[in-house]
């Protein structure tokens, strides 16, 4: 049984909690939260009786295997150094860090430690994204040239997360660093992107729509379009759309987790909706089913000693994608080669 506790129990740490309880071979013993209400409702919530403010009293005074931290961006670097300096396997949501050289010294003091480092970065851990991805990866489409990864909504995400309006940056490095992420997964790493921005919603501090054009290792170019300004008939969030044009056929995940794939042997569609998991809510029941997800894949990859598919390392390539996408923003949508900024 590895033991852990999480830190930050705020928004998104309950869908965490929750998953935990649906996790073979894992256990939460403890909580961490400088807001004493939050800790403290959260605790009562989940029936875990340790409790503390102090992320460094909690380390000191528990024997754990791993922490889950669950804080925004500002507080992860130094939790994840005081968790990897005592020998602690780690999960860190994403945003990862602020910057890539936060990021870069993260993952060193990690491999330092010899210790596992996760990032939280669920979206590619979505049942239908991993429909998609097990279509391509049998072949159904040939050589994947061309795709669309693309996120549109209006949904009010401000009202339980109110940082995401008024941080200094929002829709890139929120959403789109998801988005993009689940690019690289489909398509592979990522040799030049650029980037277009825009603020629509004149309520909110930063950018709420993205446009990005990326040429991938491979040859292939996807468009990841996000945003958080478009109304449509049908409120979509929080799906992720996907077109793929591949050498022997095409694949498209529409809205209603539809999946078509066609090629030479014909057209087949698929439901690839996510269970809807018994503490899960509508519509948010696709990200929840990816935490459960992620949250066994950390456990299979401490109990087998293999690395996480989005480990630190692994992750610094999406964050270098998200930085160079503010990079070309601001400079006209310079193209910019990844080999330089990573
Ligand atoms: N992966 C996803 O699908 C997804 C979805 C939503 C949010 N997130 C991410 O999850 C993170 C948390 O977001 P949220 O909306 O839950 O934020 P939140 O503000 O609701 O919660 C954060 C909590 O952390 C606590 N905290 C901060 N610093 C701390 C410290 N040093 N020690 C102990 N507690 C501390 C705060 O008191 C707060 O309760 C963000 O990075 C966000 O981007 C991820």
């Amino acid at each position: 049984m590895k033991r852990g506790a999480l830190i930050g129990c705020g928004f998104f740490a309950q869908n965490h909690l929750h998953a935990w309880r649906d996790v073979d071979g894992a256990e939460i013993l403890a909580l961490c939260d400088r807001d004493e209400a939050r800790l403290d409702e959260t605790a009562r919530r989940f029936g875990i009786e340790r409790t503390y403010r102090d992320a460094a009293a909690m380390i000191e005074a528990e024997a754990l295997d791993f922490v889950d931290i669950a804080t925004t961006v500002q507080t992860h670097r130094p939790l994840v150094e005081m968790a990897a300096s005592a020998g602690l396997h780690i999960v860190c949501q994403k945003p990862f860090a602020e910057t890539m050289a936060e990021a870069q010294a993260m993952v060193q003091v990690a491999t330092s430690a010899g210790v596992t480092l996760m990032v939280h970065e669920n979206f590619r851990w979505q049942s239908a994204i991993r429909a998609a991805k097990a279509e391509m990866d049998r072949g159904a489409i040939g050589w994947p040239f061309w795709g669309r990864v693309s996120f549109r909504s209006a949904y009010d995400v401000y009202s339980g997360q109110p940082y995401l309006a008024t941080d200094e940056k929002f829709i890139v490095q929120d959403l789109g660093i998801h988005i993009l992420d689940i690019a690289r997964f489909l398509f592979g790493d990522v040799a030049s992107i650029s980037a277009s921005t825009r603020r629509v919603n004149p309520k909110i501090r930063a950018e709420d729509v993205a446009t990005m054009m990326l040429v991938h290792e491979s040859g292939a170019t996807s468009i990841v379009d996000c945003s958080y300004a478009t109304s449509l008939p049908r409120e979509n969030f929080p799906e992720t759309l996907l077109e793929i044009d591949g050498s022997e056929g095409t694949l498209r995940l529409d809205a209603g987790y539809r999946m078509t794939v066609h090629n030479g042997e014909g057209t087949i569609e698929h439901d690839v909706s996510p269970p809807l998991l018994r503490w899960a809510e509508r519509p948010w029941h696709n990200i929840q089913e990816s935490v459960l997800n992620i949250e066994r894949h950390f456990i299979d990859c401490l109990s087998n000693g293999i690395s996480p598919e989005t480990s630190g390392a692994d992750n610094l390539k999406t964050l270098a994608l998200v930085y160079a996408a503010y990079t070309s923003a601001a400079e006209g949508n310079r193209t910019i080669a990844m080999r330089d900024a990573a």
